[in-house]
């Protein structure tokens, strides 16, 4: 029978997956994400050979695109994406001729918000924030199980909210974002400079410095490696001081964080609870929402494009 497939392109990696009614994932397939300078076609190569991997010898019923980028409210192009050589690219449409099937193109954290709404963490919550930890910070807010679109379907872009003025210089153009702090990509160089000044076993597990990945330091961690470590505390303190801005802004129910990182679990989440206890305003005398990790875990991306493209199906 048909299947649906969701996939998800981030800066780094192309995950997709054959996903069932229920939202569980059957069959997986991943590449690595061509480098932000390629020709566009690479990427979406690489997007076309993701999701006819996962399918395998079953025919493609619907598939879901969960972008890295600014998706328009039509859901046909990616205006524009940080991490992702795109501008305006009418993908929705490249990819219904290439694979022959309807497609659906959402912003890959808007994704991860839906299926955490429906199958994860989010169910049931009023309102919700979702934050994304991956090559960059990725944004959603949930109302009941419907994401904010805004006026360009552009809402949630969290991760380039400037939080230090004239700060480290972001891939969107502009400087000192959110991101630059609290993403996977700010974990591996906090680790890199930590590195010149201390003695890691990054060093050995890497072969070199500009070789670390986010895994190692996630690796890393685990073992006890003191770089490895502080990078993880400032990650997750900087994820917990602009989650109370977010907090103060949004009064949501719960925060759930998703993405490639949250794979360390209370690593991240550890430090992140404690600076949003510490930053936001009149946390005396509210409720501070909790902080919780997607119960997809990383796979939440991929499973929200799943579930819109179930949609199409219906
Ligand atoms: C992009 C977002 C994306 C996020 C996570 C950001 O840099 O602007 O559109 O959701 O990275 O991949
Ligand atoms: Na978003
Ligand atoms: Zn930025």
């Amino acid at each position: 029978a048909p299947v649906t497939v969701g996939v998800d392109i981030g800066g780094t990696k192309v995950l997709a997956g054959v996903v069932d009614t229920d939202g569980a994932v059957v069959r997986t397939a991943r590449r690595t994400t061509p480098g932000r300078r390629v020709r566009v076609r690479e990427v979406e190569d690489a997007l076309v050979e993701a999701v006819l991997e996962a399918a395998g010898d079953d025919p493609l019923g619907a598939v879901g695109i969960a972008a890295a980028g600014f998706v328009d409210s039509a859901g046909e192009r990616v205006m524009f994406a940080p991490h992702l050589p795109w501008q305006g690219e009418p993908l929705r449409d490249l990819l219904e001729a290439r694979l022959g099937c309807p497609v659906v193109l959402d912003n890959d954290a808007n994704c991860a918000a839906r299926a955490e709404a429906h199958h994860g963490a989010a169910r049931g919550a009023a309102s919700a924030l979702m934050i994304t930890m991956g090559t960059g910070i990725g944004g959603a807010l949930l109302l009941g199980d419907r994401v904010l679109r805004g006026a360009n379907g552009m809402a949630g872009e969290f991760g380039h909210m400037q939080v230090v003025p004239d700060g480290r210089a972001c891939e969107c153009g502009r400087s000192g974002c959110w991101e630059q702090y609290s993403s996977g990509n700010a974990l591996v160089r906090d680790a890199r400079a930590l590195m010149a000044e201390q003695p890691s076993v990054l060093e050995e597990m890497s072969g070199g410095a500009d070789r670390v990945t986010g895994p190692m330091v996630t690796a890393a961690a685990e073992q006890g490696d003191l770089v490895a470590r502080a990078a993880f505390a400032s990650v997750g303190d900087w994820l917990g001081i602009g989650t109370a801005n977010l907090v103060a802004a949004l009064d949501p129910e719960l925060v759930v964080v998703g993405g490639g990182v949250i794979s360390a679990g209370d690593r991240l989440l550890g430090p992140a609870r404690a600076a949003l206890q510490r930053s936001l305003v009149g946390g005396a005398h509210r409720v501070v929402p909790e902080l919780v990790a997607a119960r997809l875990g990383p796979q939440s991306g991929m499973v929200g494009a799943a579930l819109l493209a179930a949609q199409l199906r219906r």
